[in-house]
């Protein structure tokens, strides 16, 4: 599972007001649609589709060709994570060309459709949400945030890769990409595999976890 954010240079994913950040430009587009070309689906909080209103789709030619090559969909199936359920029908995503499946927690007894949705799973934790998707044929996940889910993700330590595209930008505010209250697991070793200048001063950052954890010295006992 790889998370995809645009962050700025303080670690933020959204302006101290909140609200729908578009922080990426030209050179983060092109390496978020190459996240989503190597996707069979995609995951997003309930929060950014409510707010943004829709979901990112693959518009460069040469990648959809990509897929279709492969005999992959156009644009991966959109997963959203939620757990009231509840969405405008006006939203522009329910037009969006995409399969839309809806993971809901607390779903008792699992509903059955949920307008909008072609399907509805249940979620009950990470582990069992990964093992029902390789049911489905579903391994490779970009994860297109935000922070809330974002830390859940990383509390459960489910994440494989962080593609990170640094903004040249400052913005302050409470708006971290894993929010104060997560949980990290600080023995993980993310090893850097991709570094890129992108157009606009941007750059990528793209990690893997490593197999292996590390030891954390503990300077206290030296
Ligand atoms: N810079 C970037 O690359 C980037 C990318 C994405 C988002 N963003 C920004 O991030 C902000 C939104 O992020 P966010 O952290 O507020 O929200 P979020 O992570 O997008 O979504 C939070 C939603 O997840 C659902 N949820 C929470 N706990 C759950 C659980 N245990 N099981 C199932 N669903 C659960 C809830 O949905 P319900 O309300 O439906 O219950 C909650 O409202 C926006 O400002 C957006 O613009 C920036």
């Amino acid at each position: 599972m790889r998370l995809v954010l645009a962050v700025s240079l303080d670690g933020r994913l959204a302006p101290p007001s909140g609200g729908a950040a578009q922080l990426g430009g030209k050179g983060d587009r092109r390496v978020l649609e190459e996240a989503l070309a190597w996707a069979d689906a995609v995951l997003i909080g309930a929060r950014t589709l409510r707010l943004h209103g829709s979901t990112c789709l693959i518009h460069a030619p040469d990648l959809l060709l990509r897929r279709q090559e492969k005999g992959l969909a156009p644009q991966p199936a959109v997963m959203v994570w939620s757990r009231s359920g509840r969405f405008a029908p006006e939203l522009p995503f329910f037009q969006q060309p995409v399969m839309r499946w809806l993971l809901l927690a607390d779903a008792q007894p699992l509903p059955g459709v949920v307008a909008g949705f072609s399907r509805v799973v249940s979620f009950v934790d990470w582990t069992q949400t990964l093992s029902c998707w390789r049911a489905l044929g579903v391994a490779r996940v970009t994860v297109l945030g935000g922070a809330e889910l974002a830390g859940s993700l990383m509390a459960a330590r489910v994440l494989d890769e962080l593609q990170l595209t640094v903004c040249p930008m400052v913005l302050g505010g409470p708006h971290s990409w894993l929010p104060s209250t997560a949980e990290s697991d600080a023995r993980i070793h993310w090893v850097l595999r991709r570094q890129e200048p992108l157009l606009g001063g941007e750059l990528l950052l793209h990690y893997e976890r490593q197999s292996q954890e590390r030891q954390i010295t503990d300077v206290s006992r030296r």
